[in-house]
């Protein structure tokens, strides 16, 4: 038997459930972890997240429209390689095997987004019912296999249509994004319980609308407020549709979110420190709780106020069930005022000494940040429940025959659920855990390089072998 079979055989085990290669020995585990997943209780959920551009590929098949991804990732120049999300993991043909690769890893939730322009090709009006048909068989598909579908209404791929038309800085955006969220859960409602209505109105907003380093590549002030003060507003009516459509829903949305940690402790409480905060977290946390916007600590947002009509702000109010949390470093800053991420890196590591362990993507590896947010979230009294929606890294893989290891990314993952567990033990309420990502994907402007998948993919022959990491998830989660 060769050491392939051996393996799949392993996995599979009698009864189909997943027997792990390290029960096998195949795999020598490198240390005594100090704690299990039992540790987290019996209803924590655990999970792999992914979106739509950055895995299903058919970018133009069956009727789907292009969003702004398509258009900005066909231009020469603003991807690195100048790749695309045309073929990506092919997910769109692939689904039932790589949502089976959740359960093979004992995980519970799968979390995917819908591409709006696959739905709603030109962003409103005509709905194309191949769009809303591949859905349903992702939906069947996780509930046939035992995987609960948690779905994000919006991961950042706006329709081209619609930003003809002004996109995020036009006000009709609301009703706009009213319409896809209604169809969205009127079609789905009594399958999806789970539901997230944006992906990382940070990361959005501020790449694409302030430092055009995503799409659509648009840049400064001007084009960021009104983009900000529109999606919150979405947020917000996102939420409220979602409760209205769906009986018993589960209703959050999902932020990413940094420690501010300044370079010399003393600067902690300093203007800079302060104004980071209010630009990378506090902007997005707080409206929804009805704590506004924080102008008074980031001044720019003043110009806001002209996007901002009467009742807008109550509108951007919404309880939400869960806060999904979404946490990958720490921004470490200098009291000079000067944003890092104008430097082409967030997180400015090379202020550190010693310097860090530093991912693919260039940033700190800091398990301890997201304890920091974890109790950071938990101050807030409105927010009850917190799910990390996304945690991971990309590293570089050593593929060998068909075993992938990537200890950095085992390792990454212990350390920061060691973090997790430590908050929760405080008294955090923090209930489920999902990994970024299930696959190796299209990352955004850095294109194919950078891995983040439990899953490694061979984009050229779509064939998917689970990391060491992915090995170690299903080990570590047969325990329970
Ligand atoms: C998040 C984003 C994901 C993924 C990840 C890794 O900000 O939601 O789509 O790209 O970062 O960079």
């Amino acid at each position: 038997m060769d050491r392939r079979e051996a393996i799949r055989r392993a996995m599979m085990g009698s009864a189909g459930l997943a027997l792990a290669p390290y029960a096998s020995g195949m795999i020598q585990p490198e240390q005594q972890l100090d704690f299990t997943a039992a540790d987290f209780g019996d209803d924590f959920l655990w999970g792999a997240a992914t979106a739509a551009y950055q895995i299903e590929g058919a970018w133009n098949v069956d009727g789907k429209g292009p969003s702004i991804w398509d258009t900005f990732t066909h231009k020469r120049g603003n991807v690195q390689n100048n790749e695309n999300g045309d073929v990506s993991c092919d997910f769109y043909h692939s689904y039932p095997s790589d949502i089976g690769l959740i359960k093979q890893m004992n995980m519970d939730v799968f979390r995917f987004s819908t591409a709006w322009t696959r739905v709603l090709p030109n962003g409103i009006g005509q709905v194309n019912q191949k769009g809303l048909d591949f859905y349903h068989r992702v939906i069947d598909s996780c509930l046939e296999q035992g995987a609960q579908p948690w779905l994000t209404l919006y991961h950042w791929d706006l329709p081209q249509a619609l930003e003809d038309k002004g996109g995020w800085q036009n006000r009709d955006v609301i009703n706009w994004f009213e319409e896809y969220v209604d169809l969205i859960t009127r079609t789905y409602g009594d399958k999806v319980k789970n539901w997230m209505v944006m992906n990382e109105q940070a990361s959005f907003t501020i790449v694409g609308y302030m430092l055009g380093m995503h799409a659509p590549g648009k840049m400064w002030p001007k084009n960021f407020l009104p983009t900000c003060h529109h999606s919150t507003m979405c947020q917000a009516d996102g939420g409220r549709i979602i409760r209205a459509n769906v009986p018993d829903a589960n209703v959050g949305t999902t932020f990413s979110c940094s420690p501010i940690d300044p370079v010399n402790e003393k600067k902690r409480h300093d203007k800079t420190t302060r104004r980071f905060d209010a630009l990378v977290n506090r902007l997005y946390i707080e409206p929804p709780q009805g704590l506004g916007y924080p102008m008074e600590d980031l001044p720019m947002l003043r110009k806001m106020e002209k996007y901002i009509l009467d009742g807008d702000m109550k509108r951007v109010e919404f309880d939400f069930d869960f806060y999904g949390l979404q946490n990958y470093s720490r921004m470490v800053t200098k009291s000079n005022g000067i944003i890092p991420w104008m430097a082409g890196n967030p997180i400015a590591p090379k202020n550190l000494k010693p310097r860090p362990e530093i991912t693919e993507m260039k940033w700190e590896v800091h398990p301890e940040g997201i304890y920091d947010m974890l109790k950071y979230f938990d101050k807030y009294e409105k927010i009850d429940k917190i799910i990390v929606t996304e945690n991971g890294c990309a590293f570089p893989d050593v593929v060998e025959g068909d075993f992938v290891h990537d200890k950095q990314r085992k390792k990454f993952y212990q350390d920061y659920l060691r973090q997790v567990l430590r908050a929760k033990r405080e008294g955090v309420n923090v209930a489920g855990y999902f990994a970024w990502s299930l696959l190796d994907n299209f990352e955004w402007a850095e294109g194919y390089h950078p891995r983040f998948g439990l899953v490694h993919v061979d984009f050229e022959t779509q064939k998917r072998t689970i990391k060491d990491s992915g090995l170690w998830f299903q080990e570590f989660l047969s325990e329970g």
